[in-house]
């Protein structure tokens, strides 16, 4: 029997931003999904041995059982089958698995459940590569599996991971930088209660927004704000607003924190939020009141949604020893969190 591991991911700034060739700083956490392998994959197999890929998970209902190769991963059932099938049809895999997926990953809680299952599954079938590789194979099989135009920053977070760090990745260069996470900050991901489904949200919907407002000002990271703010429609001009402004936070907040400025960090994230909030509008009445609540924390440095939004999860910075009263924590770590 043979193991592989990938963790989950937060993001502690920069969202709706990779898509459009923006900055993110993501890091990997340390929840995340294993599978071990019984047969194949990784571990040998008898010539003739079986061409089928089996999978069983610990938390989600069904089996996977397919014939290799697989053509079709979006008619898989059940539905988490598709991630799997999806990686398995881009690798081209025709060597049979017998696996079991265990995960303590929150399941719609935007800590990309789905992309460490993706990466999880592409290293237990046996996939090499630089983690740029490994990622644009996950991305692509997830978008064929699920039709959701998503970017390149959860397989990245999560296939370049550096402990102890924060990735700022340029989603235009797909350049790496880790970025070191003080000792005296700690990292909380913690659940507003709603859960969210990127398939189910508006995602395409502001995707399409923000491509709109590219065809007319160019790539949005280095568009002019002049020029966004003569756009004419006033809900593309939000989107792109966003865009612009928050990979500007990005670069603040990744210098604040080699700066060890944690208090101008908070403040980034919170502006952050309120950009996601009124111009991108991916935030929800949970999200902003467990924000608003964090921030009235003593030792609370700030706190923003993250990921898709639409539900899911909050992230926050906050000095160790902050306790966080009737909050459901998902992760806590600084420097600790590990890929
Ligand atoms: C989801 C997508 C990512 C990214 C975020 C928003 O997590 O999978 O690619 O677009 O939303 O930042």
């Amino acid at each position: 029997m043979s193991a592989v591991h990938a963790p989950g991911r937060v993001n502690l700034i920069g969202d709706h931003t990779d898509y459009m060739g923006g900055l993110v700083l993501p890091m990997a956490v340390q929840l995340g999904t294993t599978i071990s392998t019984v047969t194949g994959g990784t571990e040998p197999i008898g010539p003739g041995g079986p061409r089928r890929l089996v999978m069983r998970s610990d938390r989600l209902d069904g089996v996977v059982d397919l014939a290799l190769p697989i053509e079709d991963p979006t008619a898989v059932s059940p539905p988490w089958g598709r991630y799997v099938a999806g990686v398995a049809a881009a690798l081209g895999t025709t060597v049979g698995i017998d696996a079991e997926v265990s995960s303590d990953l929150p399941i719609g809680g935007g800590l990309s459940s789905s992309s460490s299952l993706a990466v999880a599954a592409a290293l237990a079938l046996g996939a090499h590569g630089t983690p740029l590789e490994i990622a644009h194979l996950c991305r692509d099989a997830e978008e064929a599996a699920t039709g959701v135009p998503c970017g390149i920053m959860d397989q990245l977070a999560i296939a370049g991971g550096v402990a102890g760090h924060a990735l700022l990745i340029d989603c235009a260069s797909e350049s790496l930088t880790p970025i070191r996470v003080p000792d005296d900050a700690n990292v909380w991901v913690l659940d507003s209660g709603q859960a969210r489904e990127l398939a189910g949200s508006e995602y395409a919907t502001r995707r399409a927004q923000a491509e709109a407002a590219e065809a007319v000002v160019g790539p949005l990271p280095r568009a002019s704000m002049a020029d966004i703010e003569s756009l004419d429609d006033p809900v593309v001009r939000a989107r792109a607003r966003h865009v612009r402004t928050e990979c500007d936070r990005v670069r603040s907040f990744a210098a604040a924190l080699e700066a060890d400025d944690l208090v101008r960090a908070g403040q980034l994230m919170v502006e952050s939020h309120r950009s996601l909030r009124d111009d991108y509008q991916v935030s929800t009445d949970a999200l902003d009141r467990l924000v608003d609540r964090l921030l009235g924390m003593d030792g609370v440095f700030g706190a923003r949604l993250t990921g898709a939004g639409f539900g899911g999860c909050v992230v926050a910075l906050a000095r160790p020893g902050v306790t966080l009263d009737g909050i459901r924590v998902w992760a806590s770590a600084g420097a600790a969190i590990v890929a």
